[in-house]
């Protein structure tokens, strides 16, 4: 087990490195060495100085690729000297401090994840910071579609992905969760076009392409959000609505369709929704991720759209982000289980509240299945297998597996059998209340628990197996594991099936994607051509529309040489940009003895893939990048 990384730890470096700077020639408190700062991912010197404002101004060109013009910082009083920013790949061309002196400035060494140090000299009455700048066409964190990436076909467009360190390729700021700050900004984009933020948002494309967005609750940098394209807006219910291409919207609009009620049952259970308005941005499928939680605009995958609102667990989840993660953010991403593990135990909770406790069983069972194969592939021991992680010099991608999400979750899960449902939905609500708008660490999170949850029975801590649970490896014994009557009935049909019945002949009657998903992931690990084929016929897994059950049977065809679905999983590959499900394709093939096929199908796809997508796929076929594949069109 490695040492967890706790917050005094890093602040008796802290304070080291302030003493080893001291100088009698400068004035007040001297900076740290920005390595030393209490993000390991950050070059910010928070302890000297905090943004408290940004005003951004910047004109999206989709010709060049880039976002040009400023960002003005207005900083919380302070005593420093310096400002030292995240930036990566931008280019800056001057600053400005409070309106009138340029001034000095340098830019670190370049380093490949963490980018650049930019280091602004102040003096103590500097409030206001303006820099001109411009992206690069290769922002990570931008991805620039032609029109023929889109639903219509028509127009272009773009979209960011700031989470977990790429803001500082978009915007220059403290790209540490541990900074808050609110934010206005303009947006010029080419007319025709709607630009939308995580912020107040238009509900059409302003006619001169200005548009004018503002934030007032403080967020942190990685909810920094934009996204420009030929976008329509659907009103959900009072404060809830759904953006999307025209084509899609009314679809997305249906799908979506609980989204107030799942407003109403968190408010119910963990206090206000603080952000004003939910609503949601449906992405073209090149989409990374499944969501992202951009404060009061949730970015989502069209592959949620399955015709049957069977993967709105993922509209609860985002929404679940609105009080952890948002509302009570981790401090650094060491403590991603904060916002992930609480999110997905609030996403769970909500669907056992909307559509009962066999179905939030069924998605709880789901979700153990694919902890225990991370944890498998994770190897016994492993240290990435522990909620609370060491990512300092690492990128923090790799923290970012089920163990947060679904270990964090059975977690709590066992927190709140230990003291009981009630107990424990009163102790989150004040939690969320206690730590509003604030960035803590998991120190924090376990001092409040001492006091306000295990005060009065410390001996459930062990009984709980609490310190095993954090910073320990695998699943600790106490885990609570639950059995979906529904899934007996998967398992039995799994079971006749292996044993001679046929496909056609087995009971699925009212089976939904939960089932169908169980039946997949339960198969035997020998299946051959023909019986594939049958199972194939019996239920036209090859045609699925839902990306759940198509991504999984792709997955079996690829381990079983089932050739017949060959042309679906290229459509698949070519389609979909959705890191969850490519990776797992792309290592399936690689390790066949399909790998050239598989090349030569991933230098098709791979232009149109979002960069976070291609930075996961290329090392799993050792792709050598030439270079050549993010260009901007001619
Ligand atoms: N915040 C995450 C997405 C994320 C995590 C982006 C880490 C970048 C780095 C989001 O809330 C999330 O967890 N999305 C999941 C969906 C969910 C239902 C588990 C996803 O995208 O699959
Ligand atoms: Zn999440």
């Amino acid at each position: 087990m490695t040492k967890p990384v706790t917050k005094c730890a890093s602040l008796a470096l802290l304070a080291i490195a302030l003493g080893c700077r001291a100088h009698e020639d400068v004035p007040v408190a001297p900076a740290p060495s920005p390595v030393l700062s209490v993000d390991p991912h950050s070059f910010a010197n928070l302890a000297e100085v905090r943004v408290r404002h940004l005003e951004l101004d910047l004109e999206v060109d989709f010709e060049t690729r880039r976002l040009t013009g400023q960002a003005t910082l207005t900083l919380a009083p302070h005593t420093a000297s310096r400002l030292v920013l995240d930036t990566r790949d931008l280019e800056i061309d001057a600053i400005v401090l409070d309106g009138v002196t340029e001034a000095s400035f340098s830019l670190g060494p370049p380093q490949p994840l963490l980018g650049q140090a930019l280091e602004i000299e102040l003096d103590s009455t500097t409030r206001v910071v303006g820099i001109s700048y411009r992206t690069s066409p290769r922002a990570e964190a931008l991805q620039w579609l032609t029109p023929e990436q889109t639903a219509g076909g028509a127009a272009p467009f773009l979209f960011s992905q700031s989470q977990a360190i790429l803001a500082r390729t978009w915007v220059p700021c403290q790209d540490s969760p541990a900074v808050r700050m609110t934010y206005e900004a303009t947006i010029r984009v080419p007319q025709g076009l709607m630009a939308l933020m995580s912020a107040t948002n238009p509900i059409r494309a302003a006619p001169d392409g200005i548009h004018s967005f503002s934030m007032p609750q403080p967020i942190p940098s990685y909810l920094l959000a934009l996204a420009v394209g030929d976008l329509e807006f659907r009103s959900l219910g009072p404060r809830s609505g759904v953006y999307a291409e025209p084509s899609i919207v009314d679809d997305a609009a249906w799908e979506f369709a609980d989204t107030e009620t799942m407003i109403e049952t968190a408010e119910g259970l963990y206090g206000p929704y603080r952000w004003e308005r939910y609503d949601m941005l449906v992405l073209p499928p090149s989409f990374p991720f499944g969501g992202m939680e951009n404060p009061r605009l949730t970015f989502v995958t069209p592959t949620i759209l399955a015709g049957d609102r069977s993967l709105v667990a993922l509209v609860a989840h985002e929404l679940a982000h609105s009080w952890s993660g948002n509302l009570v953010t981790n401090a650094t991403w060491n403590d991603f289980w904060l916002n992930e593990g609480f999110t997905s135990y609030i996403e769970n909770r909500l669907m056992e509240e909307i559509y009962g406790v066999e179905y939030a069983h069924m998605l709880t069972s789901l979700g153990l299945g694919e902890l225990r194969q991370t944890m498998r592939e994770l190897g016994p021991g492993s240290p990435d297998s522990h909620l609370v992680l060491d990512l300092a010099g690492r990128d923090p991608d790799e923290g970012m597996t089920d163990v947060a999400y679904e270990k964090g979750a059975n977690f709590l899960r066992v927190l709140e059998a230990a003291v009981g449902r009630e107990r424990f939905d009163r102790f989150l609500k004040a939690y969320f209340d206690t730590f509003s708008f604030q960035s803590i660490d998991t120190d924090t999170f376990l001092v409040h628990a001492r006091e306000h949850l295990l005060d009065e029975h410390p001996e459930l801590e062990d009984q709980i197996w609490l310190e095993e649970w954090l910073y320990g490896s695998g699943i600790p014994a106490s885990l609570i594991e639950v059995h979906p009557v529904a899934f007996d009935r998967v398992e039995d049909a799994v079971y006749s099936w292996a044993t001679g019945t046929a496909a056609a002949d087995l009971d699925t009657g009212g089976w939904t994607t939960h089932h169908w998903l169980h039946f997949l992931r339960t198969m035997p690990s020998e299946i051959d051509d023909k019986r594939m084929a049958e199972l194939d016929a019996a239920f036209a897994f090859t045609e699925s529309g839902n990306a759940e059950i198509l991504s999984t049977w792709l997955l079996l065809s690829i381990t079983h040489r089932y050739a017949p679905a060959r042309p679906a999983l290229e459509r698949f590959l070519l389609s979909v940009g959705r890191r969850k499900f490519l990776q797992p394709l792309y290592e399936a093939l690689a390790d066949s003895n399909d790998r050239a096929w598989a090349h030569e199908v991933y230098a098709r796809s791979r232009p149109g893939y979002h960069p976070l997508t291609v930075s996961t796929i290329d090392p799993i076929l050792d792709w050598v990048d030439k270079g050549t594949e993010r260009r901007p069109p001619a």
